[in-house]
């Protein structure tokens, strides 16, 4: 079979994104990406797309109406395409057996149900989503159990590793693509048809080609691997800020040496985003189905880790206040989970913003690509309006970052937007209260440089020395 037309469930962050490129990239096919959430495709359908990537309004500019389209027609796209990638969200469980670990299957289950009603014609189903080890088994058996005359189905595990922020960049050049498929003859066709398609862009030596269940297992290996290296730095920023070594200097040696790399050992307040939480939690309730205890308490620690890094950062935050932060104005600049993205999955910020409001403190938050309804919900669970009127008493969003630090106690800096290395902070120390804090959650600014003007500065990683400033008074001691 010759892929003519793709059609995608799920017009999310790895959906749209990938589709996008696929179209780019692939004047020959038609694709179509599906969601059941009307909103989401009359967003990515406008000028103003669901998500913000960079570089991806250009792209879905140059392709959409051409070869790429956005549809809640659900039943069109599966009947017409060859070939169906399944990219629906796989939240962690919040009930049931194993909830708070498991992945919660339901969508894709209801995707693959969808699939088994509709099509009408063979079909080659693509696990896009990050799923367990053996979920292709899952799709199988829904769709097997319900085959219709004429219709045969092969099943294929494509994990995505795309990053957000850099989602365009990591897609158009891939480190590597990873396709895992049945060891039976049909299988390999149906690799080698999905190869087709990233051989329009991708060089056939970084297509890797796997067996079902190690293509599952090594998405949930790859991210695990990443979070590990950043919890492993992050456990050393304490060590650093008790010894006087430098968490920046330690992390330059050890990624110099070439079997450790210098990639992803930039120490911060904790990882967030979508995946890494979750899928090490996956990981972690496979080992205990499998009764391997050790390897589930192995990629725990990871995770404990990282609890322990945004607590030690939030407290040190309180504890630097003279111990109460209530009534007082604290400016949060960055809320999405890293620079680059309008994403606030499981983002550190959240967990510092609900600590400080715990304590009474009044924030003042700016993000330049997060919208003040996503803020209002991380904070409260809800979009409801009239839940948020208690919250808009201690929470205001700023349009700017000049705005929300004018009359704060203390800036605390979430997320290393680029932006805020170039703030003009003599004038941010004339507008704030006295003595002015900055807690630096992500060592991007020069701290020796605020010194002088007179600010106290902590950072992550790195006991900063008392400057000679003589508009600097007050403690720089580490709690
Ligand atoms: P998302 O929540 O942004 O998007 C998922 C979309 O699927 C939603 O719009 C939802 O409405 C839609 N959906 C759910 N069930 C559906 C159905 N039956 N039919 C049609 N649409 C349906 O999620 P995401 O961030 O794009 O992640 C998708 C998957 O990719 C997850 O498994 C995730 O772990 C994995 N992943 C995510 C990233 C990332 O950076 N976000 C990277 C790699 C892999
Ligand atoms: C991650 C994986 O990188 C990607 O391959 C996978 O497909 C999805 O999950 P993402 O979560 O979008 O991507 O972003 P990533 O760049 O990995 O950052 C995740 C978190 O780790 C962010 O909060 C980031 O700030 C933090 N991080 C990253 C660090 O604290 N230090 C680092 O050195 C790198």
């Amino acid at each position: 079979m010759v892929i003519e037309k793709i059609c995608c469930l799920g017009a999310g962050y790895v959906g749209g994104p990938t589709c996008s490129v696929i179209a780019l990239k692939c004047p020959d096919i038609t694709v179509t990406v599906c969601d059941k959430s009307e909103d989401r495709i009359k967003q990515w359908n406008s000028d103003k797309l669901p998500i913000y990537e960079p570089g991806l309004d250009d792209v879905v500019k140059t392709c959409r109406g051409r070869n790429l389209f956005f549809s809640t027609d659900i039943a069109k796209g599966i009947q017409e395409a060859d070939l169906i990638f399944i990219s629906v969200n796989t939240p962690t469980k919040i009930v049931g057996n194993g909830k708070g670990r498991a992945a919660d299957l339901k969508y894709v289950e209801s995707a693959a149900r969808m699939i088994a009603d509709l099509a009408t014609s063979n079909k080659i189903v693509v696990e896009k989503s990050t799923v367990p080890v053996k979920a292709a088994e899952i799709i199988m058996k829904i769709l097997r159990a319900n085959t219709k005359p004429g219709v045969d189905y092969q099943i294929l595990s494509n994990p995505e590793f795309l990053a957000e922020g850099t989602a365009i960049v990591d897609l158009i050049e891939a480190d590597r693509v990873l396709i895992g498929g049945e060891e039976t003859p049909e299988g390999q066709k149906a690799i080698q048809e999905l190869c087709w398609v990233y051989e329009h862009w991708i060089p056939a030596k970084n297509i890797l080609t796997t067996n079902t269940w190690s293509s599952e297992l090594s998405k949930l290996a790859a991210n695990a691997f990443l979070a590990q290296r950043i919890s492993s730095i992050n456990s050393l920023t304490a060590v650093c800020e008790a010894t006087g070594a430098d968490v920046a200097e330690v992390a330059k040696a050890v990624g110099r040496d070439s079997r450790i790399g210098p990639k992803f050992l930039e120490a911060s307040i904790g990882f967030g985003g979508s995946c890494f939480q979750k899928d090490i939690l996956n990981l972690i309730y496979l080992s205990e189905c499998l009764h391997l205890p050790e390897v589930a308490a192995y990629w725990q620690q990871v995770l404990s880790l990282n609890e322990f890094q945004k607590t030690r950062f939030t407290r040190k935050v309180i504890e630097s206040l003279f111990n109460t932060v209530t009534d007082k104005n604290i400016a949060i600049l960055g809320f999405s989970f890293k620079k680059n993205t309008g994403d606030t999955r499981e983002s550190p910020a959240i967990h510092v913003s609900k600590t400080l409001l715990d304590e009474g403190a009044k924030l003042h938050i700016y993000d330049p690509k997060v919208e003040p309804e996503q803020i209002y919900y991380e904070l409260t669970g809800t979009y409801v309006k009239t839940e948020h009127e208690n919250i808009k008493k201690c929470v205001e969003i700023h349009d700017t970052a000049y705005s929300a630090v004018t009359g704060a106690h203390a800036i605390v800096l979430c997320t290393e937007w680029d932006e805020f290395k170039e703030l003009n902070f003599n004038k941010i120390y004339e507008v704030m209260m006295k003595p002015a804090y900055l807690f630096d959650g992500r060592k991007i600014l020069d701290h020796e440089a605020l010194q002088r003007i007179g600010f106290h500065v902590q950072t992550i990683g790195k006991r900063l020395a008392r400057t000679g400033s003589i508009r600097a008074q007050g403690s720089l001691t580490m709690p």
